[in-house]
């Protein structure tokens, strides 16, 4: 019974210390607060790449009414292939608000 216990403290407090995936509520999606860091947070260091005046070839152009907001967020957050990981340059905040930012319908690459 003890050990069981013990099983279960330790459970809870390594869920804990990792990142709670993000829900991107309706009402999240549309927070300017959100919307205006992640503007920031894209053309801080997003935009070099993926952006219209971007060197053809150097990133794909995002097309975000083909994606859905986890997606994104993993993208970001773990990067893929050549698209770099952020985890550990951007809080979980700005991962979060460049991802809204990109689903808006203000997002202009
Ligand atoms: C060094 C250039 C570079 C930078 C900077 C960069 N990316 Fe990327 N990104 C890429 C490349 C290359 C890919 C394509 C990866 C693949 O699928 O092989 C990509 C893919 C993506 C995708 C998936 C697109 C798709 O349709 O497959 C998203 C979303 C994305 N990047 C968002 C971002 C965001 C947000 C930022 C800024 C925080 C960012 N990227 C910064 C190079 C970059």
């Amino acid at each position: 019974m003890r050990l069981l216990l013990i099983c279960c403290v330790f459970t809870v407090i390594t869920a804990s210390a990792e990142e709670s995936l993000p829900q991107f509520t309706a009402r999240q999606l549309s927070d300017p607060s959100y919307l205006a860091e992640g503007r920031a947070v894209w053309h801080s260091q997003c935009r070099h790449c993926h952006g219209r005046s971007a060197y053809p070839g150097k990133a794909p152009h995002l097309k975000p009414s083909t994606y859905q907001p986890d997606w994104v967020y993993d993208r970001v957050t773990n990067g893929f292939r050549k698209m770099p990981a952020w985890r550990d340059i951007f809080t979980q905040r700005q991962r979060e608000s460049v991802t809204v930012y990109i689903m808006s319908e203000e997002f202009q690459p």
